[in-house]
């Protein structure tokens, strides 16, 4: 059988401070009815301490993920890293989680916002298939609340602070990402971007008065291309691998907005119960929002179960990808954490 690429653990890191929607009705003209029935996010998690920032969330999901796996920083081969807020231009943020690990090898960060994660779990992929490498960490982290704009009330309710990150190792049985599908369309930078601090507008009084240091977006027409989007990519990788819905377990989705998640599934024609959400919970953590969700959901992820993950961002970016996944969460989750949580 080929040489395929299987998750073979999975790690994460979230901040401990919640920003509710209670609290953003003090702080912007929004209320958590709108909120609520706009997004699907009650609340998401904040990294406060100035002095961290995204290396330090994805070497903490690296950390955990190096524990459950009982593997050191020695074994891993190459660190990629998915963010578009990097703690600074350069160095890559790859290269700060590596000397955090102390581990010795190779990495770097892909940005491609909140199709980041896919686009690394592709490139990530290509150097176990190949044969160059035998341990691969590829992690998702960023920390949106340091490039948000609390001031606008259209941008300010959908995002919050995680990392997750996952290890991939060689398998011969037929397991791991099977095959994945990736777009880019740079038509869409007039409707998601973040302008200032680049090498076109470079940080000066003018581009902080003009607050280009933040991200910002036209909602409607992200919203548009994110449900055509994302839905096509998903569909088209069930139709790839001859996958029914009967034989999806679950669709792993880009969290930023229950309704285009919802009408993913809708084309899909996934019943609820075969949707990772967490939304509610983080709100849109971009390039984190997939390994949080296999972190939240692997105890239920059974050996053979075949997953879709689908994800849509600015660039445009998005693309989907086929996972046969290759151990029973359930163990890990018995031996990591104990039996009373996996009862819960
Ligand atoms: N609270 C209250 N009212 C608000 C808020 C708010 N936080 N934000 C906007 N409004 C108002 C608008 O001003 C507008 O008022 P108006 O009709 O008087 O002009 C009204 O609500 C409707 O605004 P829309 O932008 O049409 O609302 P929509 O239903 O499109 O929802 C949203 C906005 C949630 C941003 C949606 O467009 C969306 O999710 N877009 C995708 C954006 C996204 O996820 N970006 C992240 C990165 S890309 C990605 O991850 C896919």
């Amino acid at each position: 059988m080929n040489r395929t690429a299987a998750i073979t653990a999975v790690g994460h890191f979230l901040p401990e401070d919640r920003l509710t929607n209670a609290d953003l009705e003090r702080m912007v003209d929004t209320n958590d009815e709108w909120i609520r029935s706009r997004t699907g996010i009650r609340e998401r998690r904040i990294l406060r301490d100035p002095d961290k920032a995204t290396a330090y969330m994805a070497t903490e999901a690296a950390r955990e993920l190096l524990d459950k796996r009982g593997l050191g920083p020695e074994d891993i081969d190459l660190i990629l890293v998915a963010t578009v807020t990097p703690d600074m231009v350069f160095p890559a943020t790859a290269c700060l989680v590596q000397d955090a690990l102390g581990a010795q090898c190779w990495g770097f960060d892909i940005e491609a916002a909140c199709s980041g994660f896919l686009y690394a779990l592709t490139t990530g992929a290509k150097f176990i298939e190949s044969g160059k490498h035998e341990r691969v960490l590829v992690i998702g982290a960023d920390t949106m609340s340091r490039i948000i704009d609390y001031t606008d009330r259209t941008i300010c309710v959908l995002f919050g602070d995680g990392a997750g990150a996952v290890l991939l190792e060689p398998d011969t049985e037929g397991y791991g990402l099977l095959d994945s599908v990736e777009y880019i369309d740079g038509s869409g930078e007039p409707f998601l971007n973040m302008k200032g601090g680049g090498s076109l507008h470079p940080a000066t009084h003018e581009t902080v008065e003009q607050r280009l240091h933040y991200a910002r977006q036209e909602g409607r027409q992200v919203f548009k291309n994110a449900v055509v989007g994302m839905a096509d990519a998903a569909v088209e990788i069930m139709e790839r691998g001859g996958l029914t819905a009967d034989d999806v377990r679950y669709l792993v989705p880009h969290q930023a907005n229950l309704r285009i998640i919802d009408a993913t599934a809708r084309r899909m024609g996934l019943p609820e119960d075969k949707v990772m959400l967490n939304i509610e919970r983080y709100g849109n953590t971009t390039a984190a929002t997939l390994p949080l969700c296999l972190h939240d959901w692997e105890a239920e992820l059974k050996r053979g179960d075949n997953l879709v993950l689908a994800a849509f961002g600015g660039g445009f970016t998005w693309g989907a990808s086929h996972i046969r996944w290759a151990y029973d969460g359930a163990d890990v989750a018995r031996s990591y954490l104990g039996e009373a949580v996996v009862a819960q």
